[in-house]
């Protein structure tokens, strides 16, 4: 039997991290949809219509190591208002989200959009100045050369272009588990995670 968890909220508020320790907690298969639109905006910073590139995404181009570099992330967040760019990635989302050994997909419209009835949904935020401060530590870590007002300054605008687009706006479902990671740390959200998991069990 499928079981289906979706993990949305904004840009470094721990998604991913959530999403990979619940997913080898209870043996669940992860998808990080967010690679996805930045595998798109890396196509169209190389030069193809975005809508062109959505419809002939392979899976090797989730690959690519240049997905996690902030020119990428912008341009993921450009491509992801265009609608057409979002119809064509609906269907393998779907299709990985019914696997048999339930599946984890973390995103920004996972529990609203792309799997409004999976079995548990959370939701994962964090105030943006210690979301930046995570993702600088992680920038530099992969020797990627910035400051925090930079960072911050990303950080607000993704958060501003994925909140306030007519297509898929990020927001909470109706019936996700809030979770406020600002003051947590990484083993008490995975500990908040699981526990909202095990009650819709
Ligand atoms: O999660 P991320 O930072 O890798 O996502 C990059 C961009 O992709 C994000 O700013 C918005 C877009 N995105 C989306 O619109 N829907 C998703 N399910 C996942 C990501």
């Amino acid at each position: 039997m499928s079981f289906t968890v979706a993990v949305d909220g904004p840009a470094a508020a721990g998604k991913g991290t959530i999403s990979r320790a619940v997913a080898a907690h209870f043996g669940f298969a992860h998808l990080d949809t967010g690679l996805l639109y930045r595998a798109v905006g890396a196509r169209m910073l190389a030069g193809e219509k975005p809508i062109a590139a959505a419809e002939a995404l392979l899976p090797e181009d989730l690959e690519r190591p240049e997905l996690r570099t902030a020119e990428v992330a912008q341009a993921a967040s450009k491509v992801a208002v265009i609608a057409e760019v979002r119809a064509a990635l609906v269907d393998f989302q779907r299709a990985f989200a019914r696997r048999a050994g339930g599946a984890v997909l973390d995103g920004r419209d996972i529990g609203t959009v792309i799997c409004p009835r999976a079995q548990a949904k959370l939701f994962v935020t964090a105030s943006a100045e210690v979301r930046a401060t995570r993702r600088l530590k992680e920038l530099l870590a992969a020797g990627h050369p910035t400051t925090l007002a930079e960072v911050l300054e990303d950080v607000k605008a993704r958060d501003a272009r994925d909140m306030n687009r007519s297509e898929a706006p990020l927001k909470p479902a109706q019936d996700a588990v809030q979770i406020d990671t600002s003051a947590l740390s990484i083993e008490e959200a995975v500990e908040m995670a699981i526990a909202a998991i095990e009650a819709r069990r």
